[in-house]
């Protein structure tokens, strides 16, 4: 492609191409051979030597998709998916490289993943293997990436591409409520309908690292994979290294695109729930009624409430085992404490069934509390580094799940729970980050392999729940919306957004999930006000329509609401059974974010076949002395004609899309409306 065009240089005129890698667009970069741009495979040999250099075998191509061992993969019936498979070779290394491309006719998506096979005699480390490589030239590109915090998780942020390296990463063991393994490039002209993005994602819930720069001669690259930092695989002769994948998406329709394509792929290609394409159970949870202070009376009170409202299931949060009366003690004590819920968890599961409604428990497997019985006896179960004071955090260690026998021990623990009493739902938490990377099972050798080699462990794990329990309905959890990723999905068809529950704060969360992440998957509960995470007060109404656009349920206790307050909730258990098939099932449409306009939020999901729409207009701030405004729906189908339930108009798509659909000032701030569309 810039072959024909060698830098001038005045003493030489021509160089040797090797000097300028710099120049040359490539698949799969490696190190120290002359390309100094980011690398996707770095090397340590016995020796110290850490230069790599691939070259060209062969290739193939096969029909289906193979599963990549021990990690989430999507997959798609052999008629379905194409994959190609390009073999290289790194000759003084001794590796064989794979690179591996799959195509989908559904939907328009490639995913890539490398395995790098040792064909030689000695081990050798890997230190960095990145799954995708993107060179090109620039397009006046801008990068789109999520950011957060605890309790403001995934907030959409965009930057000019340039010559600094862009990198998004956690290090942190977890994708992180900081960081997400997500990186778009997007021309500066591209908006919701028109304009080209390159978008990445991966498949993996731990450590990752996504780049993305302009070189010396203005090409772009753009990589993805788990993160080199505090990596070091050893890989022994005949060994193989496979990596997670990452998912590409092409767009030249927009940003909206972009985001149904992948919407549209992880329904079809990666979540395996049987409750995918069912009405999830609306929820009642505990943990912010009672925090940890309940027993089972408290929680049959709650349950008993709650069924008269219409809500379907209770949750058992946290601090039901062990001596787990705060958050300072218990983690990995698994047995139900009696005192708290009396007569046993069978008794109580079993109560709330004959209410007639199903029982979800919280778990935190992963983890273990300095004051557990567990640690006391295998105080080298836990992640750390003797003779280092272990950083405690929420007062809490981590479990080394890089040994088999604590996946084995943890696995026996939480299977003995659900086996005991008719559990229809876990969620599944993980509430602080990795630090003091120390096992005592691995070898120094192969220290490098424990973050790694810890979410093998919980993916390990939940497979491993999943097949025993096949019925089960998990929700992932990593203090609100810190592991909130594909691998994840691949596990659980939903996943706790965030611990903030705001309805505010939730639109900016919502916007930045929803930009890869299909409705159907972002939890999502109506809690007190004032709120506990922001002390914002909004209204019950309000709460309800931006939790109806996530998998929607309760988090407060409903003993206490008032009577306008509970007839509200019959009101939104309504309408969850009305619109909850088209919000799963539907294609999402961002039309206007309070984040750039300051005043309202306004977003929608239309049935596939557009016969149905349902939007959302929240006004977040009203500006003094303005008038009613129009505001142009996405999505509709431009020549039918839809009756709008509020106002009983009938109007045609087109209208509606280009005039828009007339939207009065609200009476007060965080006043919600919802607009449903149906076509006559
Ligand atoms: C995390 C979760 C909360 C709750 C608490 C319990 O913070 O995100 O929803 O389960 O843990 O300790």
């Amino acid at each position: 492609m810039y072959l024909d065009e060698y830098p001038f240089l005045p003493s030489k005129n021509k160089r040797d191409e090797g000097a300028f890698l710099d120049y040359i667009p490539t698949e799969y970069s490696t190190n120290g051979i002359g390309d100094y741009r980011e690398s996707c495979l770095d090397v340590e040999t016995l020796n110290g030597f850490t230069a790599t250099q691939l070259s060209y075998v062969s290739y193939k191509t096969v029909k289906g998709k193979k599963k990549i061992d021990n990690l989430p993969t999507s997959f798609g019936n052999p008629e379905d998916v194409d994959s190609l498979i390009i073999t290289c070779e790194d000759k003084y290394n001794r590796l064989k490289v794979d690179l591996i491309y799959s195509v989908f006719k559904d939907v328009d998506v490639i995913t890539r993943s490398v395995e790098v096979e040792n064909i030689g005699e000695n081990p050798i480390f890997l230190t960095k293997v990145y799954s995708a490589c993107l060179d090109m030239e620039n397009k006046d590109f801008e990068v789109i990436s999520l950011h957060g915090s605890w309790a403001r998780e995934r907030h959409v942020e965009c930057t000019k591409l340039s010559h600094l390296q862009y990198v998004v990463q956690s290090t942190r063991g977890e994708s992180s409520h900081q960081d997400h393994p997500f990186l778009a490039l997007k021309t500066s002209k591209t908006s919701e309908d028109c304009g080209e993005v390159y978008a990445m994602n991966f498949v993996y819930s731990g450590n990752f690292c996504a780049t993305a720069a302009l070189n010396q001669f203005d090409f772009v690259r753009m990589t993805m994979g788990i993160n080199s930092k505090d990596f070091k695989w050893k890989l022994n002769a005949g060994e193989v290294f496979a990596t997670p994948e990452a998912v590409l998406v092409y767009s030249s329709e927009g940003l909206g695109k972009m985001t149904t394509t992948f919407h549209d792929f992880y329904r079809k290609h990666l979540i395996r729930s049987p409750y995918l394409h069912k009405e999830r159970p609306i929820l009642i949870n505990n943990w912010e009624a009672t925090y940890f202070d309940f027993d089972s009376d408290k929680l049959i009170d709650i349950a008993r409430e709650a069924k008269n409202l219409g809500i379907e299931m209770l949750v058992m949060d946290d601090g039901w085992f062990g001596n787990r009366f705060d958050d300072n003690r218990s983690l990995g004590d698994w047995k139900v404490n009696e005192n708290k819920i009396k007569g046993g968890l069978k008794s109580l599961v079993d109560k709330v069934n004959e209410m007639g409604l199903k029982f979800g428990i919280w778990f935190e497997p992963e983890m273990i509390s300095p004051d557990s019985d567990l640690y006391r006896e295998h105080p080298d179960w836990a992640i750390g580094i003797t003779g280092m004071d272990n950083t405690r955090s929420r007062n809490q260690y981590v479990l080394d799940l890089s040994r088999p026998e604590v996946v084995q021990y943890t696995y026996e623990q939480v299977a003995a729970i659900c086996r005991s009493a008719n559990i229809d739902y876990v969620k599944w938490d993980m509430n602080r980050q990795l630090t003091n990377l120390g096992s005592s099972y691995l070898s120094a050798d192969q220290m490098g392999e424990l973050s790694h080699r810890y979410m093998l462990g919980v993916y390990k794990l939940q497979d491993m729940l999943i097949s025993e329990f096949p019925g089960l309905l998990i929700e992932n959890c990593s203090g609100g919306g810190a592991r909130f990723d594909p691998g994840m999905l691949y596990y659980s068809p939903q996943i706790w957004c965030s611990d903030d529950t705001d309805a505010i704060e939730r639109l900016a969360i919502m916007e930045g999930t929803a930009l890869i992440y299909p409705l159907s998957t972002i939890g999502a509960h109506v809690s007190t006000v004032p709120n506990h995470a922001v002390g914002r007060v909004t209204p019950m109404k309000t709460r309800g329509d931006v939790a109806l656009f996530g998998t929607f349920g309760y988090e407060l206790d409903v003993t206490k609401l008032s009577d306008e307050d509970k007839k509200c909730v019959v009101a939104q258990v309504e309408l969850y059974h009305k619109y909850n098939e088209l919000i799963r099932e539907g294609d999402y449409y961002r039309i206007s974010s309070y984040r750039e306009n300051g005043e309202y939020e306004c977003f929608g999901v239309v049935s596939k076949d557009k016969k149905e729409a349902i939007y959302i207009y929240l006004q977040v701030f009203r500006k003094p002395n303005m008038h009613s405004k129009r505001i142009p729906l996405r999505g509709l189908n431009p020549d039918y004609k839809y009756f709008v339930e509020d106002t009983e108009q009938e109007l045609p798509g087109d209208v509606l899309m280009n005039v828009g659909i007339n939207q009065p000032i609200l009476d007060s701030d965080f006043s919600s409306r919802l607009i449903a569309l149906k076509c006559i």
